[in-house]
């Protein structure tokens, strides 16, 4: 059962998202935060805002094939965005979590974001890299310490994770990147930069051929499920994968 999203200590909760490693070092495989990504402490509104989620949860969703708690969908990002292992729904990690994302609720339907579906180029997306985003994110995507977190290797989200895929990554760079300038990249860069992004090396995640049990994996998922195979559907080239720090499956269902 998950725990009701108010039984926690909101301000706690907002402390572990935004030091997720300092705080759950076992839980952590990786040295982002949950606020590397859900910029602005989840209230950004093109950058997954969390604005809104207490109540679009519990809902079905394609990647599981089944109805997940919002507790669940947390412990997903533990164990994709953060290459880490999940936490146990009842704890009081979760729900303090869950508390601080209860205090972002709110009817008011979700921003409407651009989502970007152009086929990127890795060979322009590179030199682009390098002009653009090299300076924070390092020569390697590995991450520069007090400036900005690795978006490459074994510090970075793992094969698993929605930002692993092409369109989602792209989408989020064009509203969110660079750091100090956003809304100067256009749609083909951004396309250009997350495929090239995505070459990069990263820590794999164990089970994630399940995903996706209907056969009805997005075009941009960037690793071939057993369902989709089983259909015949075209499957994507294989991607370097480093081992991983933690196993994320401590509370699989
Ligand atoms: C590497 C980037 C990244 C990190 C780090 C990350 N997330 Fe996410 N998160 C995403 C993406 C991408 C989505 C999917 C958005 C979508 O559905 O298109 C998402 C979705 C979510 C959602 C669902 C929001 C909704 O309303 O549907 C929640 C809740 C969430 N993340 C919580 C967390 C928490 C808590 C952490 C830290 C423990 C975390 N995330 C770390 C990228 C990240
Ligand atoms: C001025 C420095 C700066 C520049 C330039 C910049 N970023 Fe970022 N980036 C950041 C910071 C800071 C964060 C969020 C870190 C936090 O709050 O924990 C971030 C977050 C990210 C994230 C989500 C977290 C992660 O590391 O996976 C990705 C992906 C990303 N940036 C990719 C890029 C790409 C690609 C470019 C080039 C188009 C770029 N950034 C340019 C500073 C920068």
């Amino acid at each position: 059962m998950a725990p009701a999203p108010t039984a926690g200590r909101a301000a706690r909760g907002l402390a572990l998202l935004t030091a997720f490693r300092d705080s759950l070092p076992a839980h952590s495989g990786n040295a982002l935060r949950c606020t590397s990504c859900h910029l602005d402490n989840g209230t950004r509104a093109r950058a997954m805002s969390w604005i809104g989620s207490t109540s679009r949860y519990p809902k079905f969703r394609s990647r599981p094939g089944y109805e997940e708690s919002l507790a669940r969908r947390v412990n997903e990002c533990i164990a994709r965005s953060l290459a880490g292992k999940m936490l146990p729904e009842d704890s009081p990690e979760m729900r303090d979590m869950l508390a601080y994302i209860a205090t972002l609720d709110s009817p008011a339907k979700s921003v409407a974001v651009d989502s970007v579906k152009l086929k990127g180029d890795a060979t322009r997306g590179a030199a682009d890299y390098g002009a653009t985003c090299a300076r924070c994110h390092g020569a390697a995507g590995q991450g520069v310490p007090a400036v900005a977190p690795a978006v490459g290797g074994s510090d970075s989200y793992s094969i698993g994770a929605g930002m692993a895929r092409q369109n989602t990554l792209a989408t989020f760079l064009l509203h969110n990147m660079p750091f100090d300038g956003t809304d100067t990249l256009t749609a083909q860069r951004a396309a250009d930069i997350a495929a090239y992004v995505l070459t990069l090396a990263r820590q794999d995640h164990p089970g994630k051929e399940r995903d996706w049990p209907r056969g009805d994996p997005p075009a941009d998922v960037a690793y071939a499920t057993t369902a989709a195979r089983r259909l015949g559907k075209p499957l994507p080239p294989a991607r370097a994968l480093l081992p991983r720090r933690v196993s994320p499956d401590s509370v699989l269902p």
